[in-house]
C-alpha cells in the first residue's frame, strides 16, 4: 500500500449482503439499485459481483448501456425512465426496462410507436413521497391505455417510499396501504420496498423489492446500525500518516486554526481529504482509527489532509494505516458527525481514490471502475 487512499471494496461482503436481502425478501425477486456508480462502489464491479440478483436498478439509460455493453444480460430498469424518442428506442433496443412516471413520458411512447422490441413498462404511482409518479386514481386508465399499446410489452406497478427508515413515521405504512389497495389484476408485477422497506415492512415487499444501500453494508435505518442488521461493510476507506508533528498548547492547526490544542500534543497528519471524499464538514472529534484506536480529528478537514489528535497513541508514525470507514468504523457514524448519510459519504469516494477488489478465494474477475 502506498501513501495515497484507498478504497478496499469486499466482495463476500457485498454478496453476503445480497443473501441477507434474498432472505429477508422471502422468494421476491431483487433488483440490486447500482445506481450512482454502485453507491460509489463502482456499477460493474457490483454488477459483476451480484450476478445472482434477479435484475439491476439504475436512475439513467447511460448507466443501463453501459452495462449492456459490459456484457450485462440480466434484466435492467431505469428508474427514472426516458425523455426523447431516441431513449426510447436505444431501451428498447438494449432490452431495458423502464420506469414510467409522468404524462410527457406516456405521451413520449405514444407517439413513438413501433419500437425495436416491446418495452416493459414499470407504472409508477406516487403513494405519498411527492416526488416522481401519477396520482392513484390515475392508474386504471393509464394501465388501459398502456395495455392497448403495442409499443408495450409487460405493464407493472411501482412506487417509492419516503420514511421507512424512520421505523417510528407511520407515513410508510400509509403508503403500503394505498399501493395495496390498487387493482394488481391490472399489473404483471409489483414494486415497493427499498432497504428499509425490506427490513422493516413486510406489508411493502410485493412481487419485486429494490434494496441499495443495505447491498452496501449500511443500515438503511436511523435507529440500528448495520452490525445489527447482520450486513457487512463492503467498503474500506483507508490511508496512512504522512507526518507527525508534537504541538506545544495552544497551537492551533490547520485551516482557519480551528482546533487549539490544549496540551503538548502528538498531531497525526493523514493523506485524505475532501478532495478524495473525505466530508468537508466531519467536525473536530470525528474518529479516524489508527492502530486500532479512535483517535479524533483535529481543525478543518482540507483537500489532500486531516489532522488527527493522537495523545492516545503516543507512538503513532508515518506509514501507519489510518481508517476512514469501513471495516471497525462504521460509514453511518463518520455520515452523521458530518451531518449527512452514508449513502453521500460513499458515493462521494472520487477517482483519485485506488479501489482494490477484495475476491474470495476461487473468485478472479471485477475489474476497476
Ligand atoms: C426508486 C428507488 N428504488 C430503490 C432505491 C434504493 O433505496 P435504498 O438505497 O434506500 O435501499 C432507490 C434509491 O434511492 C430509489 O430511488
Amino acid at each position: 500500500m502506498g501513501y495515497a487512499p484507498q478504497a478496499i471494496i469486499d466482495h463476500a461482503a457485498l454478496r453476503h449482503n445480497l443473501r441477507l436481502a434474498r432472505h429477508a425478501a422471502n422468494g421476491r425477486k431483487v433488483w440490486a439499485v447500482i445506481k450512482a456508480d454502485g453507491y460509489g462502489h463502482g456499477m460493474l464491479r457490483v454488477a459483476r459481483c451480484l450476478r445472482d440478483a434477479d435484475g439491476f436498478a439504475v436512475a439513467r439509460l447511460d448507466e443501463a448501456l453501459q452495462l449492456r455493453q459490459a456484457g450485462i444480460d440480466r434484466p435492467i430498469l431505469i428508474l427514472a425512465g426516458c425523455y426523447t424518442h431516441q431513449e426510447l428506442n436505444q431501451a428498447a433496443d438494449a432490452g431495458l426496462q423502464v420506469v414510467l412516471h409522468h404524462r410527457q413520458q406516456l405521451t413520449l411512447l405514444q407517439e413513438t410507436g413501433v419500437l425495436p422490441r416491446p418495452l416493459s413498462i414499470w407504472l409508477k404511482v406516487d403513494t405519498g413521497m411527492h416526488r416522481l409518479g401519477f396520482d392513484s386514481d390515475e392508474m386504471p386508465g393509464i394501465a388501459q391505455s398502456l395495455r392497448n399499446n403495442p409499443a408495450v410489452g409487460g405493464l407493472n406497478l411501482m412506487s417509492h417510499l419516503a420514511t421507512a427508515d424512520d421505523r417510528a413515521d407511520p407515513a410508510a405504512l400509509r403508503q403500503c396501504a394505498l399501493f395495496n389497495s390498487l387493482d394488481r389484476s391490472l399489473f404483471d408485477a409489483c414494486s415497493l420496498a427499498n432497504s428499509a422497506g425490506l427490513l422493516g415492512l413486510p406489508d411493502s415487499l410485493a412481487d419485486w423489492v429494490r434494496p441499495g444501500i443495505m447491498l452496501y453494508g449500511a443500515s438503511p435505518f436511523l435507529d440500528t446500525t448495520a452490525e445489527e442488521e447482520g450486513l457487512r461493510a463492503v467498503m474500506t476507506l483507508r490511508s496512512r500518516v504522512i507526518a507527525v508533528k508534537h504541538c506545544r498548547a495552544g497551537e492551533h492547526i490547520g485551516y482557519g486554526g480551528a482546533y487549539v490544542c490544549p496540551e503538548a500534543m502528538p498531531v497525526a497528519v493523514i493523506a485524505i481529504g475532501y478532495g478524495d471524499g473525505y466530508p468537508r464538514h466531519a467536525p473536530s472529534g470525528s474518529p479516524v482509527l489508527v492502530g486500532g484506536r479512535r483517535l479524533p480529528l483535529a481543525g478543518r478537514v482540507s483537500m489532500d489532509m486531516i489532522s488527527v489528535d493522537a495523545r492516545s497513541l503516543p507512538q503513532v508514525q508515518v506509514g501507519d494505516e489510518a481508517l476512514l470507514w469501513g471495516k471497525g468504523l462504521a460509514v453511518e457514524e463518520i455520515a452523521m458527525r458530518a451531518g449527512t448519510i452514508a449513502y453521500e459519504l460513499l458515493c462521494g469516494v472520487n477517482q483519485r481514490v485506488e479501489f482494490i477488489d477484495l475476491f474470495s478465494e476461487g473468485e478472479s474477475d471485477g475489474p476497476r471502475r
